[in-house]
Formats: C-alpha cells, structure tokens, sequence
C-alpha cells in the first residue's frame, strides 16, 4: 500500500489534480533542506452540520505565521487556502478527513544561497481515523522522557511548524518505541516539559488547563 497509490485530487498551486500526478520534483528544495511549513487538521461528521473542519481558520492562520517566521513568500490568501481545504475534503467525497495544507519552497535553485525561490503550495485530505491506537484513549499510554532536547527557538524558530523540526521528533518517538514505550515526552534545553513527539501536553490544576 502507498499513499501514493490511489484515487481522489489533491490541491496544489491553485488547481485540483489527480491524486496519482500530485508530484514534485527530486531537485525541490524543502526535500533537500527541510525549510517548509505544514498543517495537521481534522474534519469531523457532526450530527447538525454535517462534515465540519475543526478550527479551518485558525489553522491557517497558523501556516500562515509559521511561513513568516521562516521568511517564505506566500502566494495565495488565507481565503484560497480555506476553500482548498474545503474543497479535497468535498471532492473527495470525506465525512471525515485528516487534511495536510503544506507550503514548501520549489525547485527554482539548489543550494541555501538559491534566491528566487517560489513557495508552492498543497492541501490533501484522507480517512485517517485514529493517530494512536483507539483503544489508547481509554487505557492510557506508556510515556518516556526523551533523551532527546526540544528544539530551542534559536535553532530552529521552534514557534514555526516545519517540516525540518520533525527529525527531533522522529528519532525521540523512536527511541521511545524501541525502548517498549508508546511516545516520548520531550523537554527543553532548561529540563521544563515541552511536548510529545508530535502532541501538546496539558495538564488540569485547580479546574484551570495549563500548556508550555
Ligand atoms: C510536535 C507537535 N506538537 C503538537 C501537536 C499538536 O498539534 P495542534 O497544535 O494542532 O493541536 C502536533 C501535531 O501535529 C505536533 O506534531
């Protein structure tokens, strides 16, 4: 099975194309570098409203300050990128969807001096049902702390999500799976909790929510 390999459209640079096509280049420069910026959100059947993006908005608001922060140029408004979204999942025929916006700089140069640089832009949405096993949510999961550190914000502009940040999350989450834990829980440079591998942790003090 790849994820490749099958039918439905996905959204790139303004245009739905057939999921097979949707392809970019060896020479696109984000596969080299790792310099670009994505999403995670989720559509869900309601009983009133049907299929519904949770936070659409806000999300690409968020792929749009994660662009800034790493300085890339974003073609398209934050309006286009909304309908994008709405678009593969209706297209698609989902009631329920994991959706992947992701901008990445093209192969207009090689090179970390290459200038002229364009950012390019996809949206793909798939059944996607659980991250973890379901069953987890009821049981609980076996954490350990990483000995890997949380990037800090002069490394890596830790505010952006970027495609790059996720090697520190890959090797974290296997290094906890190889040592009989589910997920890593990751801290930063000073030893304060900042996040799982690819999760934000809460925790409920005195009826108020707190997060790092
Ligand atoms: C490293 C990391 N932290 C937190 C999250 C949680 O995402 P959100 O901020 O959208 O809830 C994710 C999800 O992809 C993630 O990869």
């Amino acid at each position: 099975m790849s994820l490749a390999d099958r039918d439905g459209l996905i959204w790139m640079d303004g245009e739905m194309v057939p999921w097979r096509e949707a392809k970019v280049h060896v020479l696109t420069h984000t596969f080299h570098y790792g310099l670009g910026v994505f999403e995670g959100v989720r559509a869900y059947n309601t009983p009133d409203r049907g299929t519904c993006i949770f936070r659409l908005e806000e999300h690409t608001d968020r792929l749009f300050r994660s662009a800034h922060i790493l300085g890339m140029t974003m073609p398209y408004d934050k309006d286009t990128l909304n309908q994008a979204q709405k678009d593969v999942v209706r297209e698609n025929g989902l009631e329920e969807a994991y959706l992947r916006p992701m901008s990445f700089l093209g192969s207009e140069g090689m090179g970390l001096r290459a200038d002229g640089l364009k950012t390019h832009t996809m949206v793909a949405a798939w059944e996607w049902p659980s991250y973890m096993d379901p069953d987890a949510r009821d049981r609980g999961i076996k954490v350990r702390t990483s000995s890997f550190t949380r990037h800090h914000v002069n490394i890596s502009m830790c505010k952006a999500k970027a495609n790059g940040n996720y090697i520190n999350s890959m090797l974290a989450l296997r290094e906890a799976l190889d040592s009989g834990a589910e997920e890593a829980l990751m801290l930063d440079n000073e030893g304060y909790v900042a996040e799982g591998s690819g999760e934000n942790v809460f925790i409920v003090r005195d009826n108020r929510i707190y997060t790092p």
